[in-house]
């Protein structure tokens, strides 16, 4: 990262920090997750625009706004909305926030996405925890990085313990939660069947546009990751009707009910 990088981490820190609070874990919201920001217990809002390195998030559906509060005895920091690499070829956009929650103390990323299945037995509606990721687009957000600590290990990059204690928690509630790997692709457009035969082959269960940069990321700041995929839809060419962002909310939207509570057990059980 460049020294002008640092001194926005650091302003960004500083910031937050002055504020009292002292977030443990962070919750980046992907399409569909947004109502887990109003079960925040307490909570401070502060739009990215104020927080220096955040990103402007666009897309509709991410509102691009930190809330940082409690769930459970937890003090988290919830990101309503991400900056997607399709939206600029950017792949580093959120670069700047995990760098400034790493400073302020944080340990623990969980992320959440929307996803096409690509497994006949994992259904639209249903939640997929992601065990490990396909980075098939092969960008990284750490390029321009110097110094050994860029050439990151990626064996764990989704921890397994917190894996054991989300599978234990979903478990405790009777909730379906499959488990599998997660393929990056660089959209905005979805796949062709083509592609969905491709990524099947290649061993993936989920296929979507997020997540995996972030995961970099996180892991290069020394966080450890849980991520959660919503499944909004089969695979392009696996179900009958076309696929749109408006059936991707829509379907999203309805399996929040039961899949927003169930995140929100997940992060107040977690040991961090
Ligand atoms: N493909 C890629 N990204 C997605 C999909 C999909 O089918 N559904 C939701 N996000």
């Amino acid at each position: 990262m460049s020294t002008q990088s640092h001194e926005v981490v650091d302003r960004c820190a500083a910031l937050l920090l002055a504020e009292g609070r002292r977030p443990k874990i962070a919750v980046l919201l992907g399409s569909g997750w947004g109502p887990l920001a109003e079960r925040v217990q307490d909570p401070l809002r502060l739009p990215y625009a104020h927080l220096p390195g955040f990103p402007e998030a666009g897309v509709e559906g991410h509102a691009g706004q930190m809330v940082i509060g409690r769930i459970g005895t937890h003090e988290v920091a919830v990101l309503a909305g991400r900056r997607h690499a399709y939206e600029d070829g950017d792949s580093a956009a959120m670069k700047g926030a995990i760098a400034a929650l790493a400073a302020c103390g944080v340990e623990v990323l969980v992320q959440t996405n929307a996803a096409g299945s690509l497994d006949a037995a994992m259904r639209p509606g249903e939640l997929m925890m992601v065990a490990d990721h396909l980075n098939l687009v092969q960008h990284s957000p750490l390029v321009g990085e110097t110094g050994t600590k860029r050439f990151v290990d990626m064996r764990h990059a989704y921890d397994p313990s917190l894996r054991a204690q989300a599978r234990t928690t979903a478990a405790r509630l009777g909730a379906t939660l499959h488990e599998g790997v997660y393929a990056w692709v660089m959209g905005p457009q979805f796949e062709t069947p083509a592609e969905i035969r491709m990524l099947q082959r290649l061993g993936a269960q989920a296929v979507g546009m997020s997540t995996v940069p972030e995961t970099i990321l996180a892991r290069h700041a020394g966080l450890r990751v849980l991520a959660i995929s919503m499944f909004t839809n089969m695979g392009c060419g696996l179900q009958a009707e076309t696929l749109s962002h408006a059936n991707t909310l829509g379907v999203a939207q309805a399996a929040s009910v039961t899949a927003v509570p169930l995140l929100e057990a997940m992060i107040a059980d977690l040991e961090v």
